[in-house]
């Protein structure tokens, strides 16, 4: 159970900057691919009033049982599906929302996801290893803990967390689960605590562990990379991407994709040009990281559907 009062909790990253990219105009049809307690949706309702309207999507249904209450004020204007984003294009045919005028993904896990330590993403309060973003399906953080072996375990550490010391923390896994295993996020820190040498200034130990496992655990990548090949065709001519990363392999698949479209496909003509309208990659100013630290890796990119 979510018993956190999300508004309170949760600022939207780079709201202002992804509204100035998205331009959410009155009786547009908007996609928020990651709606999660609806900070940027409500954002594009507000500024596409009165006709506007958003379909948010989220794998993850407690989250979106908090965006239906958040945004519920809006009535019809917005409709909320669990899915992943993966599914975007059924997702709007079945509710006959295409095209879009403009779409927005705001990667990775919400602080209110973060901030449950049931959901086991968290290592600073204990709780089941688990890090699904939808509990109703796949493999916990445990599971895969214990069916993958060394070698793995210490290329997933490698490859999604940068982990200097992958090779140490995944063989210290491996001896742990010989006996007893690991279940808890804080046996899991603490392992890693004991394996790494000294540690980051700014950063618990376990921060690149955790990311990596959440990662592998939630097929991210694999995930975005099927949201980018498939979000840009449900644009109309003139509508937008947003996309919002927070980690370095996410944000070059967001950079390399928009190149792609920008520069077309010379094997299918007919696919969809795109403009790239953010040269640089936008951050967060020094103020908004002051408030949210969460904003301080966060990386945009915005580009347009050019008329064919
Ligand atoms: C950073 S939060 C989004 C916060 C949101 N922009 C807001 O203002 O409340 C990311 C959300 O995306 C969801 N998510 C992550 N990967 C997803 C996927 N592949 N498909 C659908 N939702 C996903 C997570 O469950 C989480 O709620």
């Amino acid at each position: 159970m979510i018993r956190a009062a999300p508004d309170a909790s949760h600022l939207p990253v780079l709201l202002e900057e992804a509204m100035s990219f998205l331009c959410p105009r009155d009786s547009g049809q908007y996609c928020d691919a990651t709606v999660g307690v609806g900070g940027h949706a409500r954002a594009i309702i507000e500024r596409s009033a009165p006709h506007g309207r958003v379909i948010g999507i989220d794998r993850d249904a407690e989250v979106l049982k908090l965006a239906d209450q958040n945004l519920a004020s809006y009535g019809d204007r917005v409709r909320l599906v669990h899915a992943r984003f993966s599914q975007i294009r059924a997702v709007l045919e079945q509710a006959s929302a295409l095209p879009l005028d403009g779409c927005i993904a705001d990667l990775g896990v919400s602080s209110v996801q973060l901030d449950q330590p049931e959901r086991g993403f968290s290592f600073r309060r204990s709780g089941p290893l688990d890090m699904r973003m939808d509990r109703s399906q796949g493999e916990t953080a445990a599971d895969l803990l214990q069916r993958v072996d060394e070698e793995e375990l210490a290329r997933v550490l490698h490859d999604l967390g940068e982990e200097r010391f992958a090779r140490k923390i995944a063989r210290a896994v491996t001896h742990a689960r010989e006996s007893g295993g690991l279940t808890s996020t804080g046996s899991l820190a603490s392992l890693v605590a004991r394996s790494v040498p000294g540690r980051e200034s700014n950063r618990d130990p376990a921060t690149r562990v955790f990311q990596a496992l959440r990662i592998a655990v939630n097929d991210e990548l694999g995930e975005l990379d099927r949201f980018l090949q498939d979000a840009p065709g449900c644009l109309r001519p003139g509508g937008r991407l947003v996309v919002i990363a927070f980690h370095s392999l996410e944000d070059r698949m967001v950079k390399r994709r928009l190149r792609a479209l920008a520069a077309g496909d010379a094997a299918a003509p007919a696919a969809p040009r795109f403009q790239i309208l953010t040269k640089h990659v936008i951050t967060a100013s020094a103020s908004e990281v002051a408030c949210n630290p969460r904003a301080r890796s966060a990386k945009l990119r915005a580009a347009e559907r050019l008329p064919s």
